[in-house]
Parts: structure tokens; C-alpha cells; sequence
């Protein structure tokens, strides 16, 4: 398991000056271990969290459309002009129809942009499955931000979620500890998407420690 992505949410400690912040410390804390962290934040922040760390940064959103009269929209182009390497679809926060998380994909894939689409149960999965996304996160949306992890709650529906995803699941919901972590991993799945345990915790870098220890 070598994948942990930091959704920043739209935290108030993952939000402007703070993201920034927070996205250095993240980098130096994590340098001497071997994982690729990946940086969900919010688009008004791509571009100086991207200028200031040399994590891959994604988008927590973009909307299926190309340069036009698309007023209030999140324009692929323009993330990935920002400095985004990727992004997030359908979070359990940001619900897309099913149709809709094939059309961004396939527009992510045109630009060349990662894309994690996050499920919320099997069902959801084998509906967008054949997008082939670049992960697939399951996250249970009623553990999401709560003290008892998927792992801890739902461990089977990682089991599920890694048989039908293979290699490239990603877990997410909870997620706080080193043991959180190491459940994902004899699971099989390829990492962990975690937010609030490290981004409003009071010391992320020991939070984010403790959960890569658990990685390995
Ligand atoms: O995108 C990550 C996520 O929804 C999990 O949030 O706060 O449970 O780690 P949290």
C-alpha cells in the first residue's frame, strides 16, 4: 500500500494561507517515507498549494465541460492550468449521476488528469466501474469525519470493495490510526483517504506518521 491522498475539504485549517501551510508540512513531514501523498484541495487553491509543495495536487471537483458559457462551473483546463494532476469525482459530499461521472472522466482522461472516483457502497462501483478511473475510493458517507473508522466498522466491505476493484481501491471514512490503516492494507487496498483526523487535528504531522506507519 503506498497511496495516501489528504482531502482538505473546505476546512477552515485546509483553506487559503492555511492549506498552504498545512500541504508543507504534510510534504515535510512525509519525505523520508516511501508513499505517494496526494493533496485533495479546494480549486481557488490549486494554484499556491501547487507552487509551494511538490506533492501531486488534485481538485476536489471539476464539472464535464470545455471552454464555453459556463458561468459558476469548475473548468478542466483551468485546474490543470492551476497546476492539478488529477481529481476527485463524486465525493459522498459532491454526488455526480452516474452518467455524469463517466463524462468526467472521460474528460479528466482527455486532459490527461488522475481521477479517484469515490463510491459509497459495491452497487456504485459496478455502475462506474467501466470508466476505469485511475482509483476507485469506497467510503462510507455515515462514518465519514467520525471516530469509528471503516476499517474498524465495515472491514468486510473492504474485502468486497478489493474483489471487485482489484489493485487500485482506495479506503476512505474515519480513517484516524496506524491500525486503521494496516486493516486497509491486508485487505489489499492500494491506499487511504483520510481528512479530518489529520487536517483538523492539532498535530497532522503525527496523525499522518501514525497512519503511513500502519501503510507498511
Ligand atoms: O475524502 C475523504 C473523506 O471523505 C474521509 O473523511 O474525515 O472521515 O477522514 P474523514
Amino acid at each position: 500500500m503506498n497511496v495516501l491522498v489528504v482531502n482538505f475539504k473546505a476546512y477552515k485549517q485546509g483553506t487559503g494561507k492555511a492549506a498552504v501551510e498545512l500541504a508543507k508540512k504534510i510534504q515535510e513531514s512525509a519525505k523520508k517515507f516511501n508513499v505517494e501523498i496526494i493533496l485533495c484541495v479546494q480549486p481557488t487553491d490549486i494554484s499556491s498549494v501547487a507552487k509551494a509543495v511538490r506533492l501531486p495536487v488534485f481538485s476536489q471537483h471539476i464539472d464535464a465541460i470545455s471552454y464555453g458559457a459556463h458561468t459558476g462551473h469548475i473548468l478542466p483546463e483551468a485546474v490543470k492550468t492551476a497546476g492539478a494532476s488529477g481529481v476527485l469525482i463524486n465525493h459522498s459530499e459532491h454526488t455526480l449521476d452516474p452518467d455524469e461521472i463517466e463524462d468526467t472522466v472521460m474528460v479528466a482522461k482527455k486532459l490527461k488528469l488522475k481521477t479517484i472516483v469515490c463510491c459509497q457502497e459495491i452497487g456504485e462501483i459496478e455502475q462506474i466501474i467501466d470508466t476505469k478511473p485511475t482509483y476507485i475510493a469506497i467510503e462510507p458517507p455515515e462514518l465519514i469525519g467520525e471516530e469509528v473508522s471503516v476499517s474498524e466498522a465495515e472491514p468486510e466491505l473492504i474485502d468486497d470493495a478489493v474483489h471487485c476493484v482489484g489493485k487500485n481501491l482506495l479506503v476512505g471514512a474515519g480513517i484516524k490510526d496506524k491500525e486503521d490503516a494496516q486493516i486497509a492494507k491486508e485487505a489489499g487496498a492500494a491506499g487511504i483517504l483520510v481528512s479530518s483526523h489529520i487536517v483538523k487535528a492539532k498535530n497532522p504531522t503525527k496523525v499522518l506518521k501514525e497512519i503511513i506507519e500502519g501503510m507498511f
